[in-house]
């Protein structure tokens, strides 16, 4: 018997003789396949009298009364087909993204370009580097180019003392993601605006070429202090007419530490557990919100202080473990490519949530951590802080408190600075 499918213009079922028949003349042919390709299949048998009476009433509808009617509402169908398809157009298929790694030859940058060359999503990932890394990043494209993936690996490199803006024009162009940990981590005696100084101008440097060559891009920053050269850059890329969301501050080594502590005074998978952090990427405003996680709201009350804290230090106990000679790079790099992966699943479509700092207005602050909703155009919604226990809610204050100076330093950089056409 053949298929019959239901128009919903009158909530009968056809045939496509049936169907094509009665619009014929009125539409073009792919208009009516298209509207039928939207109708749903009727399940079910239909009797020999249904289907007659059926098909005379449809043959009845092609008289002038019920045409318009039908008419419009099949020209709505297909244009929001067409509409739907040219939205779609906007979203990209499955492996076909660019991403760049910029720092790519140093501590995190070499395992994350390692695990971005691994996505299957990945079409070219771009690794870029200064010619004093520790290896050439030509050399890192060449080992990860073995790996027997699809992905294209391309290695670029600038001098120092050169400017991103002026170099980087292929290895950017095209790209959906730039993700940066070029940048230098803390140095003993270092206070946290030294290195907000030194990294703020290299992250400016790079954001300046994104901001040219790729500024539909999604930039995901590691760079410490990531507190401020956040604000920093996205003031930047307001200024400039650019859309701030697109530049994100990856906080997910939070997340991913407050999930694994939890695993282990649970004796749960850390798989399993989700554990948003909110705030901010340093010390005291790295809030973890174990009451809403179902795995870590069962931790004794009196348990929560020490494996809060225990988050937040979690970075100072890897350069202690390490004799002061790294931080953390593949636990990082393990976040940054989660985060990264995540980025790319939005951008095709497959909506993601992850926490990420990002331009907020969700607290009285104007930069915060929370959960993220990323999209077609990365960024698409920036989730409320949900319900806090009364420990998160004291915790809080603190975060904004100390959170909110981080960030005047950033917004007094973008005062101060801008980037370059
Ligand atoms: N967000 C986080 O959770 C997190 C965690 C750990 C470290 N970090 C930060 O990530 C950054 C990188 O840390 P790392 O351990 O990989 O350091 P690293 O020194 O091993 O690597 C940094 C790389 O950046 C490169 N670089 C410096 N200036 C550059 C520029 N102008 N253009 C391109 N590349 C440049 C260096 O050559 C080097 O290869 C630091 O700022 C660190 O504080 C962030």
């Amino acid at each position: 018997m053949a298929e019959r499918r239901v128009d919903p213009d009158d909530g009968v079922a056809y045939t496509w003789e049936e169907f094509s028949t009665f619009y014929a003349g009125k539409y073009k042919k792919k208009a009516i396949e298209a509207y039928w390709e939207e109708c749903e299949v009727k399940k079910g048998r239909r009797t020999k009298a249904v289907a007659k009476a059926k098909a005379e009433a449809k043959t009845k509808k092609a008289e002038p009364k019920a045409a318009p009617k039908a008419k419009a509402k099949a020209k709505a169908k297909v244009k929001a087909k067409a509409k739907a398809k040219a939205e779609s157009k906007e979203v990209k298929s499955a492996g076909n993204f660019k991403v760049c790694v910029c720092g790519g030859a140093g501590g995190i940058g070499q395992p994350l370009s390692m695990l971005m060359a691994l996505d299957p999503n990945v079409k070219e990932l771009c690794v870029f580097d200064l010619s004093v890394a520790m290896v050439p990043p030509a050399g890192v494209a060449a080992d990860l180019g073995h790996l027997e993936r699809k992905s294209d690996v391309k290695g670029y490199v600038m001098e120092v003392g050169q400017k991103p803006i002026d170099n980087l024009k292929e290895c950017l162009t095209g790209c959906d993601l730039v993700l940066v940990p070029a940048g230098m981590p803390r140095k003993p005696g270092m206070t946290r605006d030294d290195l907000f100084k030194v990294n703020a101008d290299i992250a400016k440097g790079i954001v300046e070429a994104c901001a040219k060559f790729c500024p539909e891009a999604v930039l995901g920053l590691i760079v410490n202090p990531v507190n401020s050269i956040v604000p920093a850059m996205a003031e930047l890329y307001k200024k400039k007419g650019l859309d701030p969301l697109k530049i994100v501050g990856i906080t997910t080594l939070d997340v991913v530490r407050a999930n694994k502590f939890s695993g282990e005074i649970t004796g749960k998978n850390p798989n399993y557990i989700n554990v948003p952090v909110i705030g901010g990427h340093a010390g005291t405003t790295i809030l973890p919100l174990f009451s809403q996680d179902k795995v870590a709201k069962t931790i004794d009350a009196e348990k929560i202080p020490d494996l809060d804290k225990h988050v937040q230090d979690a970075g100072t106990d890897v350069v202690n473990a390490k004799s002061g000679k790294g931080s953390a790079t593949l636990s990082m790099a393990y976040a940054g490519a989660r985060l990264g992966k995540s980025i790319l699943a939005g951008l095709m479509g497959k909506k993601r949530i992850e926490c990420a700092y990002v331009k907020s207005d969700i607290t009285d602050l104007p930069y915060f951590a929370s959960k993220v909703q990323f999209g077609e155009k990365g960024v698409t919604k920036v989730l409320p802080l949900g319900e806090l226990s009364d420990y998160e809610k004291k915790r809080l204050e603190e975060v904004k408190t100390q959170l909110k100076t981080e960030i005047d330093s950033g917004l007094k950089y973008a005062e101060e600075n801008s980037l370059a056409d």
